[in-house]
């Protein structure tokens, strides 16, 4: 049985023909309004954690397919009576054909799979992973520069625990790419991902501000939330939250074709006048998530030949 639980598991010629895929479903999406391909299929999908794009975008992704879906609110279900996780998922296997699974413990997205009958995809645990957001990061990467090769990505924020720049980062692995690091010392890299970075040779500064020189060389600014959901202690977070903005006024040292992207949501980390710049791409970012959990599925129906 084929899961989606870590980036790390796929390859560049995987990228590749899950972005072909994706490209594939947009066309034929535009071209048709609809496709059938995953009729009579049921996804279900559970989060354990708040999500508007990524439990939207599996639920529009799984109906232009055809499919259906069954919406399990955790706030409502045996989870509340006391259900084990193990249990949880063993019982939605019965009655879909894969688990969309969000979860905060780090570990969720081992067990789901370890008790499941059906493939699991990994919509984010804990601040470890989301590896169906890299994937939409790096299809927009490609969409709005062309290529990831020789670029400048500079990762601004929450990287402790930021799990969109963890998985991120680990993909970046198959590309030729500097990597320069924004972050408050309190909200650094998780070591073991610094020290891949330095090994592969992309680490190409690690800095607390966003200075005009750091600015300057980057061809993507990704940005991160503040995590407040993962603090113990939230005096840091009040600390931290607002010491790395993005404003017309960073925007101005940036290069004319640099891009600003952001998993959304957003809070005070990039104001709203940086909107109306067109080297936002955020809200197109936001865009790609349902061609690319088309893919996914797809994908992932590929892999396991019964989805
Ligand atoms: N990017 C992302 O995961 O957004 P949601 O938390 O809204 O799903």
């Amino acid at each position: 049985r084929k899961h989606v639980l870590s980036v790390s598991k796929f390859s560049r010629n995987d990228l590749h023909h899950l972005f072909t895929v994706a490209q594939e479903m947009r066309l034929g999406v535009q071209r048709e309004g609809s496709l059938d391909i995953l009729k009579g299929r049921v996804l279900c999908t559970m989060f354990f954690e708040p999500s508007t794009r990524t439990s939207a975008s599996f639920d529009a992704a799984m109906k232009r397919l055809g499919g259906s879906t069954v919406v399990v609110n955790e706030s409502h279900s045996s989870v509340k009576k006391g259900e084990s996780l193990a249990d949880t998922i063993r019982t939605l296997g019965c009655y879909g054909d894969a688990i969309v699974l969000r979860h905060p413990e780090e570990s969720s997205a081992d067990t789901a799979a370890k008790f499941s009958s059906v493939p699991i995809i990994n919509a984010g645990n804990g601040s470890k992973e989301h590896p169906t957001q890299a994937f939409l990061d790096l299809f927009t990467i490609r969409e709005e520069l062309g290529t990831v090769n020789g670029l400048t990505i500079t990762f601004v924020g929450d990287l402790r625990y930021g799990r969109t720049v963890h998985s991120l980062c680990e993909l970046l692995k198959h590309y030729d790419v500097s990597i320069q690091l924004v972050s408050p010392t309190s909200l650094s890299l998780p070591s073991k991902i610094l020290e891949q970075l330095k090994s592969r040779g992309q680490l190409a500064g690690e800095y607390e501000d966003l200075s005009p020189e750091v600015v300057a060389k980057t061809d993507v600014l990704y940005c991160t939330r503040v995590q407040k959901e993962r603090f113990e202690d939230l005096e840091l977070y009040e600390k931290t939250k607002d010491t790395l903005v993005v404003d017309n006024a960073v925007m101005r040292n940036a290069k004319g074709n640099m891009v600003v992207m952001h998993p959304l949501p957003r809070n005070q980390e990039v104001k709203e006048e940086v909107d109306y710049d067109p080297r936002a791409a955020y809200f197109r970012q936001v865009s790609h998530n349902v061609p690319g959990q088309r893919a996914i599925y797809v994908c992932v129906g590929r892999i396991c030949a019964d989805l």
